[in-house]
């Protein structure tokens, strides 16, 4: 049986997992959230007492730090560290940019490599990141880079805050995915990039469902009888 995988990166608050979700409810794939690995590694560090900007100590940690990943059925991906289930923790700010800092770190992006890579072998898969194009699954199907203007972004991650009850202002929001943007895409290793091969797509001026729709023509269209 052959597996088909699609590749959807893109900056922070470009509507990846919105996108990957609702493709993956359409096509009855498998979706998974790469971030939330590196959010869960992040919450970890934090959670010890070590910054996940500081190199030696999460390499001392690093083997400490065992993920599985579950999708028990109620629409998430249940994230479990250690025996215990941190899928709403991992949700903050802080660990937003603490997720962006571990994920700079040569041995981190290494440990996850195969976690992500196993999901692929044994299911279609939609997979959202940085780097899945690039990096993972360089021989994906299908490659989306999705993005949208930084403004677009912040007005977007906002509402999803203010949702949540997190206080944060519009000018913090737009400072904090400046930043991410500016690190996710000038790290040494594995940087957010478009692939060769990937369809760049900008959502700034297209709503929900018209984004939804034109994915999903691109993605028809490249897997074929696949799907
Ligand atoms: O998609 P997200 O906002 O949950 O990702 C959090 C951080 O994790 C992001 O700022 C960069 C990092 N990341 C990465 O380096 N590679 C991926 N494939 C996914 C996320």
């Amino acid at each position: 049986m052959r597996y088909y995988s699609i590749a959807i990166d893109g900056p922070s608050g470009a509507g990846k997992s919105t996108m990957a979700k609702a493709i993956s409810a359409e096509l009855g794939c498998v979706y998974l959230d790469t971030g939330a690995i590196y959010r869960t590694v992040a919450y970890h560090m934090i959670l010890m007492g070590i910054s996940p900007k500081d190199r030696d100590g999460v390499n001392r940690l690093i083997d400490d730090v065992n993920i599985k990943i579950e999708f028990p059925g109620d629409g998430r991906q249940h994230m479990i560290l250690n025996g215990y289930d941190v899928t709403d923790e991992i949700r903050t700010s802080q660990i937003s940019q603490g997720a962006s800092q571990v994920s700079a770190h040569p041995v981190v992006r290494d440990v996850l490599l195969d976690l992500q890579r196993d999901m692929a072998k044994s299911n279609n898969v939609i997979m959202d990141g940085r780097d899945i194009g690039t990096v993972v699954l360089p021989d994906a199907d299908v490659k989306i880079f999705l993005t949208a203007s930084a403004r677009e972004r912040a007005k977007r991650r906002l509402k999803e805050l203010e949702e949540k009850g997190e206080k944060i202002t519009f000018q913090q929001v737009l400072a904090d995915i400046e930043e991410r943007d500016e690190r996710d895409s000038t790290r040494a290793i594995a940087p957010l990039r478009c692939a060769p091969d990937a369809i760049r797509v900008d959502t700034s001026k297209l709503n929900l469902q018209q984004s939804i729709d034109h994915l999903l023509s691109i993605i028809r269209e490249k897997l074929g009888d696949l799907v």
